[in-house]
């Protein structure tokens, strides 16, 4: 090997090592957020219990963080979540329903007569214990997990708040 072929393989060998030590790090933070866990469900504080009326669904809007792939975003309404107080004795004081409708994901509102719940987008309509009011949605408005902390005559309401996928008759928790 003459000293002309020794420099010029040494460059390149050299040059693909220091690109192969730049790219494995660039590669890595691009395809890292791809593995992280997001959106996992969080429990939040809505409501004292003497705050909600028996059969009267009151909204409320949780409020947090957001992050996607690559950006962390400032607080801000991420969802809402409609809460029935039920009758005293009840096995549930409280029910608690994710807004999002099954259908496809629209808000669901409450209908003015305040006897059921509806949704504007094309017109699902649920009960108030979150049935199916006609053969619109896939399935029942998604119930969500509530816990009620402190003291028993007037609990603090709980709330695990996750999302659901639309258009599916089962209730699937979106990761
Ligand atoms: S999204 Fe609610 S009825 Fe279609």
């Amino acid at each position: 090997m003459t000293r002309r072929d020794f420099y010029t393989y040494g460059t390149m060998v050299l040059g693909g090592l220091m690109s192969a030590a730049l790219a494995v790090p660039g590669v890595a933070y691009l395809l890292d957020p791809l593995g992280k866990r997001r959106g996992s469900a969080r429990v939040y504080p809505l409501a004292k219990l003497s705050e909600l009326e028996v059969g009267i669904p009151r909204s409320f809007q949780i409020v947090d963080e957001r992050q996607d792939a690559w950006v962390n975003y400032p607080k801000e309404p991420i969802g809402t979540v409609w809460l029935v107080r039920q009758a005293p004795g009840s096995a549930d004081p409280v029910i608690a329903f994710q807004a999002e409708c099954p259908h496809l994901g629209c808000a669901v509102n409450l209908a003015p007569e305040k006897n059921a719940f509806r949704c504007p987008c094309h017109n699902s309509s649920f009960t108030l214990s979150g049935t199916p009011g006609n053969k619109i949605p896939p399935r029942g408005m998604d119930r969500l997990d509530v816990e009620a902390t402190g003291p028993p005559q007037d609990p603090t309401i709980r709330v695990k708040f996750e999302r659901f996928r639309s258009q599916s008759e089962r209730k699937i928790p979106l990761a």
